[in-house]
């Protein structure tokens, strides 16, 4: 059960949360040996992708709670937040990877969640059924991403590719998730449309 908060309560909150997402320099990685066998030109391919994928994290992250700020009903509300809440691990891995390869995170993050959080909240406006369809095509996209990814990471990239793979696995689930509890599928013209965002995004995040 979520708390019932006064639309000003919600908003100081939601304010709260994008800071902590957009601030968060994390300590958590994934538990591998680090790995220092890449070459210049490696590390600065698979920090790329890394920070795409990081950036698509805070993306999916502004997108579920921008949907749950105006879901109809709390047990979708509950649903998108939890579903927000499990992209923060992802996150978590993949600044944690952008670090040990000496790299950085988006400086187009907090457009990219400003961005996202009013996308979402156009999603969320549309209905439940809608809004669980958006999250199932979503996480598909992401999927098809860190599928690219994983054959464009360097071989000898284990910790990367292990952090993508991992990823993969609960996008998928996430998907499964969406549509069971009733997602319904989009229209052409919107799934065209998110691709394009995505593109935007994918394209600026692997050099900014
Ligand atoms: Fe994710
Ligand atoms: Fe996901």
């Amino acid at each position: 059960m979520l708390r019932r908060l006064s639309p000003l309560d919600a908003l100081l909150a939601e304010a709260g949360h994008t800071l902590k997402t957009l601030c968060s320099r994390s300590k958590q990685s994934m538990p591998h040996p680090h790995d220092d066998s890449l070459s210049e030109a490696e590390r600065k391919h698979s920090s790329g992708l890394m920070r795409v994928n990081h950036t698509g994290e805070i993306c999916a992250q502004a997108l579920y709670r921008g949907q749950a700020f105006f879901a109809k009903n709390e047990e979708t509300k509950v649903h998108l937040i939890k579903a927000a809440d499990e992209e923060t691990a992802h996150l978590n891995w993949c600044q944690s990877r952008l670090y040990q390869l000496d790299s950085h995170t988006s400086y187009l993050n907090a457009f990219w969640y400003s961005a996202s959080f009013g996308i979402g909240m156009v999603a969320g406006f549309t209905g439940d059924a809608w809004s669980l369809g958006f999250v199932a095509e979503t996480e598909d996209q992401v999927s098809s991403h860190l599928e690219s990814h994983l054959s464009s990471l360097p071989q000898n990239d284990t910790e990367s590719r292990d952090i993508v793979r991992a990823m993969l696995a609960d996008e998928a689930r996430h998907a499964e998730q969406a549509r069971a509890k009733g997602g319904r599928e989009l229209p052409k013209p919107v799934k065209m449309l998110m691709r394009f965002q995505s593109k935007v995004m994918t394209s600026t995040a692997y050099y900014l």
